[in-house]
């Protein structure tokens, strides 16, 4: 399964990519987590520090994955890859660290080309948590292309379900087999209705509704992770797995 989780910005993409890592994880599935954001940040959704996020080594830029190319899928993984406290492998695709230092399009080559390729040697789940914005899903193909899925954070606004039925438009373009919506940040029954309505005017199959949760913006703040959440999310988390698994729709 590899997954695409895309939305607005701010809505919880990092957050939601690293709980349904954690998940897979701990549901045995060896899971491959790869940061495309050029302010990469997985790593501390992931246990890791920011020293040790930021000492993640980013990925070759246009390099072609597999046959034909120089690189292989173990290979890249091995070389680039980076255990975390959460048991997920950490891959990071792009990093700006320069001011004027060209666009990112070679980095997100990368990710499709990896994409591209048969992961399930060395992963049995990859979670691609994606930078916001639409251009991902336009670049050279679509950085998302091979993707099994793609999940769409909302958050109760207006604007970012939006940015949803925009992803939607241009994941069907690309071919991208299902999209999903995601809500996210819920505080109460009044968010959830609007977030159900929503998805329902625009025909969006929305898998969960996660609550607003203090504690997750809390450990974002205190420089933790988001890994000791509560029981309720936790569950919550595992029917957004098994609706992505297609073991039913979850009720919202
Ligand atoms: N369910 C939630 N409850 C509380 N805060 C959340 C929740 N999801 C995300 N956040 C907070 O919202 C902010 C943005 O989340 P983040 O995952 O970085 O979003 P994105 O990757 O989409 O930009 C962070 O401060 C994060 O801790
Ligand atoms: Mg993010």
């Amino acid at each position: 399964m590899k997954l695409g989780i895309v939305g607005k910005g701010g809505v919880g993409k990092t957050t939601v990519a690293a709980l349904v890592a954690r998940a897979y994880r701990e549901r045995g599935a060896r899971v491959v987590a790869i940061d495309t954001d050029s302010n990469p940040n997985l790593g501390l959704s992931l246990g890791l520090t920011l020293a040790e996020t930021d000492a993640v080594p980013v990925l070759p830029r246009s390099v072609i994955v597999g046959s034909g190319g120089d690189h292989t899928v173990g290979g890249l993984i091995d070389e680039f890859g980076r255990h975390t406290p959460a048991g997920v492998t950490l891959l990071s695709a792009i990093r700006v660290v320069e001011a004027g230092a060209g666009c990112t399009c070679s980095g997100h080559a990368t990710v499709r080309t990896l994409l591209g390729e048969v992961l399930d040697a060395r992963a049995d789940t990859t979670i691609v948590d994606m930078e916001a914005g639409l251009e991902h899903l336009s670049r050279s193909g679509g950085t998302l292309a091979h993707v099994d899925a793609l999940v769409m954070v909302m958050e109760p606004s207006r604007k970012s379900v939006v940015t949803a039925v925009r992803t939607a438009a241009l994941a069907e373009e690309l071919g991208i087999p299902r999209t999903v919506g995601l809500g996210n940040k819920s505080r109460g029954e009044d968010d959830a209705a609007f977030l159900r309505a929503a998805a329902a005017e625009h025909g969006i199959e929305l898998i969960g509704v996660l609550p607003y949760r203090a504690g997750v913006a809390r450990s974002d703040r205190d420089g933790g992770d988001a890994g000791g959440v509560d029981a309720e999310l936790r569950a919550l988390v595992g029917g957004v797995l098994d609706a992505l698994e297609g073991a039913g729709r979850v009720a919202v």
